[in-house]
């Protein structure tokens, strides 16, 4: 377990990858492999809110997923729903509320309502903020921001010497969400694929060769024992932090 007294991580986001390997490695279709998952998701949630992570982001569906088989993205939407529907229990019981990052706008109505559901009724909960990116990339969250901020300018709403890193932040889907402090990714790959280039710049990196569908309480606290031996320095030397 891990020791609860020193440094946890206020925001854990997660890049949730290797359904589909962790399926073929069966003899499956990747679609079992995505419903596994789906497991690992509840398992993950309920272990982060146990260790007191005020912030857990999850990376459940890119703008570029739109370009696998047609019959996987469907799946992946329909679980999203189900998913949605029964984990409204959990996430009342554990005190969780539910938000979501991403061009939602351009979810299915069926996802976009299940979302709202769930986002307003977990909506006064205060314990763990729990934020699914759906639809998300950053490159997309980058440009709505830039054109949000630029029809701010010509509208003299915002002057351009203005702009500063919290405009920035604050045109960011992310607006609510603190400085991402870990990032952690499953399968072995060790690409960022587009997740939250901007609230990264200085989280520390756990990439772990575990699947998805395997990741358990064990391999989360690993990732955290492991960031709690880092020395983050935020530009600073060594000696600087140990002066306080
Ligand atoms: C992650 O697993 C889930 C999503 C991207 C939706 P993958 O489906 O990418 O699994 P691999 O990488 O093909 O094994
Ligand atoms: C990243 O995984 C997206 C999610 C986990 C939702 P991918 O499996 O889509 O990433 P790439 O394409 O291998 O980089
Ligand atoms: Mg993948």
């Amino acid at each position: 377990m891990i020791d609860a007294s020193s440094n946890i991580p206020k925001h854990v986001a997660i890049i949730m990858d290797g359904n589909g390997r962790w399926a073929q490695e069966r003899g499956k279709n990747r679609i079992f492999g995505h419903r596994t998952g789906k497991k690992a998701v509840q398992n993950i949630v309920e272990t982060a809110a146990k260790h007191k992570i005020d912030y857990l982001t999850l990376y459940a569906f890119s703008t570029e997923n739109w370009k696998r088989p047609p019959l996987e993205v469907n799946t992946l939407m329909d679980l999203l729903i189900r998913s949605l529907k029964r984990e409204l229990k959990q996430m009342l019981e554990n005190n969780i509320r539910l938000q979501s990052i991403g061009a939602l706008e351009s979810l299915p109505v069926e996802v976009q309502k299940a979302l709202q559901h769930t986002i307003e009724q977990t909506k006064n909960n205060s314990g763990m903020v729990l934020t699914l990116a759906l639809n998300y990339g950053a490159h997309q969250e980058i440009t709505q921001a830039v054109r949000s901020i630029a029809t701010k300018v010509k509208n003299n709403i915002i002057s351009p010497e203005k702009i500063d890193q919290n405009i920035i932040n604050k045109h960011l889907y992310t607006r609510n969400l603190p400085a991402v402090d870990l990032l952690i990714r499953t399968s072995g790959e060790q690409r960022i694929s587009n997740f939250l280039l901007w609230q990264i710049a200085y989280a520390e990196l756990y990439f772990t060769e575990v699947l998805w569908p395997d990741f358990n309480e064990t391999h989360f606290c690993a990732a955290i024992k492991s960031y709690q031996k880092r020395e983050r320095r935020f530009g600073k030397t060594s000696e600087q932090l140990q002066e306080k």
